[in-house]
């Protein structure tokens, strides 16, 4: 889309003109998503400092039908915050503060530029911790894990972004400011805006600040990485320790492929004295040493074949390793189609089995790689060696997903990666809502217009 010259100069005004971008050079990375399967342009990257200078610029970008793509760390996965139709990019790095921590009622307010990371550590000052974590800590926001409601790695004790919501600041596509911060934990008041804008993928309004719940911050923490022969007694046994070890806080499924990969990428060395065709990394925190506990559970469970327990930060963090270093490792082998799918419980096994014989039977030269938080049935399916605009691989994997009455998307969102597969979970009656609320909060269509049901 052309953007004039005069409605430029009038964001300038707003922002101060070193804050609006317009260099191709400069905009690159905002236009390319962490992938690199999704690659735009944009007119301009605007970098607004507060709350009032989002709204005047929204208000300027409406009144000019100026389509406008919210920005928080440029993590997203499903092409949802890049510029794909020439938008102009509202990053919202800039409003980064943080409130002071509430110790009595655990709950913080900060702005949607935090990144994860930083409330991380902004919490632990205070002996508290925030429930969402995931591998992109460092520059995921906070505005952009609520847009896309992220989940991660600690959805089984903490639940996903939206569970931690208390308030929302957020600003809608005429610039006005929709405020509730008080962060009451029972406040029956209206529509639950907050649950609302949480996972509308930008397309709502843009956050501008969060109230968030914090949660107890554990003395001990012990982490163990646990090999089995085949997938099928891995996810069972998974399935179980999410109920039967006390303080699970992470169930992860790797597999013996996918360690590999980390090994290669890394060189570093197996995690355990044998290869393994699956592991199941688990996770548990407590105010008393978890370990002896979670060893009892693990060494009765048949099938279970080696195991690396890691107690200390630095052991935690080596084991971890092997899993976190998955999205970067399959990056390496070329650019995947991610396909981030939630399975029921009883179905979650079978289709981890079945799931790469659909994608060879479509595209017989890819390679499948399968990870993910096993623990709430969420698998993360990675295909590389298909075309990147080659959508049979997604088409195939997601109609298994439906098929077998799964989510085609777990905790990343739909974005423009999987919109056209909306309707496999949602029904025509669903959507008008969804068409209704989105026309009833942006009649012109300015915010993220490509994604989720735009384009
Ligand atoms: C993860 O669980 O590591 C993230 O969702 C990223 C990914 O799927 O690659
Ligand atoms: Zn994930």
């Amino acid at each position: 889309m052309t953007v004039s010259p005069q409605a430029i100069d009038a964001i300038a005004e707003v922002v101060g003109r070193g804050h609006v971008v317009t260099d191709p050079a400069m905009t690159a990375g905002n236009c390319t998503d962490w992938t690199g399967r999704f690659v735009g342009q944009t007119p301009a990257v605007v970098r607004p400092g507060s709350t009032g200078e989002v709204a005047a610029v929204l208000e300027v970008c409406n009144r000019h039908r100026i389509a406008v793509v919210p920005q928080g760390g440029n993590t997203g996965l499903v092409g949802g915050g890049v510029p794909l139709a020439g938008e102009v990019v509202l990053s919202l790095a800039r409003l980064n503060h943080l409130g002071v921590v509430d110790a009595v009622q655990p709950a913080v307010t900060v702005g949607s530029g935090v990144t994860l990371a930083t409330l991380h550590s902004h919490a632990a000052a205070s002996g508290l911790a925030y429930g969402v974590d995931l591998a992109a800590r460092d520059s995921a926001t906070i505005g952009g894990t609520i847009a896309t409601n992220a989940g991660g790695l600690r959805v089984i004790r903490w639940g996903d972004t939206r569970a931690q919501l208390l308030g929302i600041e957020a600003v809608l596509a005429d610039g006005r400011v929709v405020s509730h911060l008080g962060g009451l934990v029972k406040d029956n008041t209206g529509y639950d805006l907050a649950g609302l804008l949480c996972g509308s993928e930008g397309t709502l309004a843009v956050v501008t600040a969060a109230r968030v719940r914090l949660v107890p911050r554990h003395s001990h923490r012990t982490v163990a990485l646990v090999g089995f022969a085949d997938v099928g007694t891995a996810v069972q046994s998974a399935l179980r320790w999410t109920t039967a070890i006390g303080g699970v806080e992470a169930v992860e499924f790797v597999t013996g492929a996918g360690v590999d990969l980390v090994c290669d990428a890394q060189a570093i060395p197996l995690p355990l004295p044998a290869r393994w065709a699956a592991y199941i990394l688990v996770e548990a925190a407590a105010d008393t040493d978890p370990t002896d506990a979670m060893a009892a559970v693990i060494t009765a469970t048949p099938g279970v074949g080696d195991v690396a327990v890691g107690r200390t930060a630095g052991e935690r963090s080596r084991l971890w390793t092997y899993r976190e270093g998955h999205t970067e490792a399959i990056n390496r082998v070329g650019l995947p189609h991610k396909l981030d799918v939630t399975l029921p419980h009883a179905a979650l096994a079978g289709f981890i089995n079945d799931v790469p014989s659909a994608v060879e039977h479509v595209a017989p030269n890819a390679r499948t790689w399968l990870f993910g938080h096993v623990g709430d049935g969420n698998v993360h399916v990675n295909v590389t060696g298909a075309d990147p605009d080659d959508n049979s691989v997604d088409d195939a994997v997601l109609r298994l997903v439906a098929a077998r009455h799964g989510s085609i998307s777990a905790e990343h969102g739909i974005g423009t990666a999987k919109k056209q597969w909306l309707s496999l979970n949602r029904s025509p009656a669903e959507l008008s809502v969804f068409a209704a609320i989105k026309s009833a909060l942006d009649p012109e269509g300015i915010l993220n217009p490509n994604v989720l049901l735009g384009g």
